[in-house]
């Protein structure tokens, strides 16, 4: 200790790289192309960060469905190449002690007024007949995600486009009380992979929209087998006339991004200039989009099934305890920032 004039400096950083995936659904190879990836590719230079964000999908989902998939998405991630000698995962409602109490103490920083201008929220409650009769746990949400961030002392958190103001939230919450309190969190910055260019876009195989699992016809999932990748591809839509539509430019995204293999990324490329001299080659560029997606697949079924049965529980625990340490270091300080 160097005195009592130390008090009030800032924590250090607790974590390089810090993400959260809500565990509210099967998985589809959208969230692997959009979310999972990155974070195997970070692992790389960093030793990054995530978190089931299991209490924030009670904001929208039974405890039963979330209960489901819980350690699901955990199997998930280690399966498709997130390394537990790299990567530190934790489930947030193991931490629920500390992060409920970074949250009440982080709302004392923000109105509601200013709450209900969070773009995300204000879309919900312009959405509502009688917009104060949502959940508070739903208008709670990017407070206790900026708690989620500020708990681990997260320095980049890689997002998607639509959680940018989540973060611009969250340091504001933690500046406000740096500067009404004492200095007590690093500010975190968002991440966006290739320097937040437009991100890959999956589309759903048939209609409009994105790949997500609330259309399950047009979305690949994980546990789809050979058979049901092969029919929901032969379905998808594609284009006429040598259009490149962005149906068409989403099938080349899931052939390239599911391989590095250089060989299907030329056969790709020379099919859609075929195309584009009025070729009938979808059915060509529908093969390739199969093969890869079930190589892809059968390697991560493999991965799934060499998993020891206590993988799951150990890297939980493990990442449970650490990052349990780390909020509570972090909630101690804001404590004693409050004078409590
Ligand atoms: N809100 C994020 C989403 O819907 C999930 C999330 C919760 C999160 N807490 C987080 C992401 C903290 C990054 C950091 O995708």
């Amino acid at each position: 200790m160097v005195g009592a004039d130390t008090a009030g400096e800032a924590l250090g950083y607790g974590t390089q790289v810090f993400t959260g995936i809500r565990p509210t659904g099967d998985l589809t190879i959208a969230n692997y192309l959009g979310a999972v990836r990155e974070i195997v590719d970070l692992q790389q230079t960093y030793e990054p960060v995530v978190f089931v964000a299991d209490v924030h999908g009670m904001t929208d989902q039974s405890p039963d469905t979330v209960a489901e998939h819980r350690e699901e998405v955990v199997k998930d991630f280690l399966a498709l190449g997130v390394d537990p000698d790299r990567a530190e995962i934790f489930t947030q409602s193991q931490l629920l002690r500390p992060l409920g109490a970074a949250t009440v103490l982080l709302s004392g920083e923000i109105t509601l007024n200013e709450l209900t201008n969070v773009p995300t929220l204000k879309d919900k409650l312009g959405d509502e007949q009688d917009p104060l009769s949502i959940r508070t746990l739903m208008a709670l949400y990017p407070v206790l995600m900026a708690a989620d961030i500020l708990a681990q002392r997260a320095e980049l958190v890689p997002v998607g486009k639509d959680q940018i103001a989540h973060i611009e939230l969250t340091r504001d919450l933690a500046r406000r009380f740096n500067d009404r309190h004492e200095p007590t969190f690093p500010m975190p910055s968002a991440y966006m992979a290739d320097g937040g260019g437009e991100p890959l876009k999956i589309l759903a195989l048939t209609g409009d929209g994105k790949m997500s699992k609330s259309q399950p016809g047009g979305a690949l999932f994980l546990a789809d087998d050979r058979s049901e990748v092969t029919r929901k591809v032969r379905r998808a839509q594609t284009g006429m006339d040598g259009q490149v539509t962005p149906h068409i430019e989403s099938l080349v995204n899931i052939a390239k991004g599911l391989t590095g293999d250089a060989t299907v990324h030329q056969k790709v490329d020379g099919i859609i200039d075929e195309y584009k001299a009025g070729g009938q080659v979808m059915g060509q560029l529908k093969g390739v989009v199969t093969t890869v997606v079930n190589d892809f697949l059968g390697e991560y079924r493999y991965q799934r099934a060499a998993q020891g049965p206590d993988l799951v529980h150990d890297v939980l625990a493990q990442g449970n305890a650490r990052a349990n340490a780390r909020a509570e270091e972090t909630l101690d300080a804001m404590m004693s920032a409050l004078k409590m």
